[in-house]
């Protein structure tokens, strides 16, 4: 299966793409669809090469398996589960099916009273013991803090509702600076965890607690929780009425179109949060139906695959130049490498490929002043994913979004053309001569054939968001399916945890280090000398 696009790629590694690139070949390696058009032609990805990558879905089932994820089949196999978070936004009269069990009419019902309790929260008519809400404060981490952390930084252009602050980090640091801007007896927090048990949520749920109760007499009442554990946020006093619950069928990292969205749905109102629902389900219906060459998730998928498992490049750069998506890098880190970050296939056997690769990124230009140093003239190869707008929302500042534009579209061009040794000498010709020019000349070579994808798109609506993060969520589902793992576990999280637990007493002085490694011990009995215990 892989043997030949190894081959494939043994013939074509040295070739230059940039030759090759002419404004045919720019229309045969882009697709258009949903107001998007994704540019792959500055690869080294030809003809032959998409073919046999199209090929590999098909022996890899992907259009099989993709049809028995949106039908609800249960192809998290390792814990038995079906991967429906497409349901939450199948706005749809249609019909899905888990078990003989239509879910969507529970969907339907939980969307309603989200926006309802929204409206109630942005209205005034929920309100805080001193008035109207100020502030809401989620508090949850990884799938239960990116998402709606990215998205409502995403979508600023459209707030219109409360301020919103997101709490994550069991560092204390991270609750005491948000809490600092709040008013106890104005603010609504939402506890944010599918399980309701993840140690960092539940410390700093009751860190707010007790911070509100300092102020406020029946502190419960300004809780809300979003999880699918309703005898847990009984326990923690929260009433049913602001408990918003979510089917196993729902992934952490793919679950901010439910109840993990109530943040961003307070922020910017239940019709932007339905536009961006409406947005996502575009992309499903497309991702459902579009052929391989015009489908945008596949097409991604396929550049992922080209560049990781044959080019053998192990990092992926996450680039926007839309500065409102500065947290879909970590985002996508998230959904990517908690999803195919894995060793082991469905069945048991090792991979004979690498897992999925390392994702990164800051938003443009500021990458450029940063790291691009390395992508330019760094011994590895890592191939870069733009994202870039037509427009911005300051249309009085479109000037500034333009030269944003144009800093985009050359540092894709830049890495694809570089600079030869014969060019870099007629920059310098004039300032030194001899061997001097040789050396200074060598230290102004680019080498060019860098690869990097590009994804333009009208504006950065909630739509258009929407639409992102779909497309994001198929590719990972296709590369996923091709390598043959599940990319919907996520066992890699849970030696860590288990390992933390053990070591508190440790750390709160109360067990002894014997029988901890060398190493831990002695940084325990440093830091304890500095006030740790
Ligand atoms: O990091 C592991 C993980 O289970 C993620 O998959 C999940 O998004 C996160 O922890 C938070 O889990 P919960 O929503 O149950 O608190």
């Amino acid at each position: 299966m892989w043997a030949d696009l190894k081959a494939h790629h043994s013939q074509v590694k040295d070739r230059r793409f940039a030759e090759m690139l002419d404004a045919e070949r720019a229309e045969e390696f882009s697709a258009e669809a949903l107001g998007m058009r994704f540019d792959y032609s500055k690869t080294n990805i030809d003809a032959e090469g998409r073919k046999l990558l199209f090929d590999l879905l098909g022996q890899t089932r992907v259009a099989e398996r993709r049809d028995e994820m949106f039908a609800g089949a249960r192809i998290n196999e390792t814990e038995g589960r079906a991967v429906l978070h497409t349901a939450l936004r199948n706005l749809d009269s249609g019909m899905v099916w888990v078990d003989g069990h239509d879910v969507m009419p529970g969907v339907r019902e939980t969307l309603e009273r989200m926006e309802r309790f929204a409206e109630e929260v942005r209205s005034g008519a929920f309100h805080g013991a001193g008035g109207k809400i100020t502030d809401v404060v989620n508090i949850g981490i990884g799938g239960s803090d990116l998402g709606p952390a990215m998205a409502t930084i995403a979508l600023a252009p459209y707030h219109d509702g409360p301020r919103c602050h997101f709490v994550s980090n069991v560092d204390p640091a991270d609750i005491a600076s948000v809490l600092r801007e709040c008013d106890p007896k104005t603010t609504l927090v939402i506890v944010a965890s599918k399980t309701f048990t993840t140690i960092e949520t539940m410390t700093n749920a009751r860190t707010a607690k007790a911070w509100m109760s300092d102020e406020v007499s029946d502190p419960a009442a300004q809780f809300a929780a979003l999880s699918s554990a309703l005898d847990k946020t009984a326990d923690f006093g929260i009433d049913t009425a602001r408990v918003f619950g979510f089917e196993d069928w729902v992934g952490g990292r793919y679950s901010l179109w439910g109840p993990i969205g109530l943040s961003l749905m307070i922020a910017i109102g239940p019709d932007a949060f339905r536009a961006f629902l409406r947005g996502g389900h575009e992309m499903d219906r497309h991702f459902h139906t579009a052929a391989w060459h015009e489908n945008l998730p596949a097409l991604l998928a396929i550049t992922g695959i080209w560049h990781n498992q044959v080019c053998g490049h192990a990092t992926r750069a996450v680039l926007p130049y839309d500065n409102r998506l500065a947290r879909l890098p970590a985002y996508l880190q998230q959904l990517e490498m908690e999803s195919n970050g894995k060793g082991v296939s469905m069945n048991g056997e090792d991979l004979s490929v690498p897992s999925g690769p390392v994702v990164w990124g800051e938003p443009g230009t500021n990458g450029q002043h940063a790291f691009y140093q390395l992508i330019h003239q760094g011994t590895q190869v890592v191939p870069c994913e733009f994202l870039v707008a037509a427009r911005g929302h300051e249309d009085d500042l479109h000037h500034q979004h333009q030269l944003l534009v144009a800093n985009c579209l050359a540092q894709s061009e830049a890495l694809m053309k570089g600079r030869t040794l014969d060019e870099a000498r007629e920059k310098v010709r004039d300032k030194f001569e001899g061997d001097e020019l040789e050396r200074q000349a060598k230290h102004r070579v680019f080498p060019g054939n860098r690869p990097s994808v590009t994804l333009a798109y009208e504006t950065l609506t909630p739509e258009m968001l929407g639409k992102i993060v779909a497309l994001y969520e198929h590719r990972v589902f296709v590369e996923g399916t091709v390598l043959g793992i599940n990319s919907y576990d996520q066992w890699g999280v849970e030696l860590g945890k288990e390992l933390a637990t053990d070591l508190q007493p440790v750390v709160e002085g109360k067990e002894s280090a014997e029988g901890k490694d060398g190493s831990t011990a002695a940084l325990v009995a440093f830091l304890g000398k500095y006030g740790l215990t």
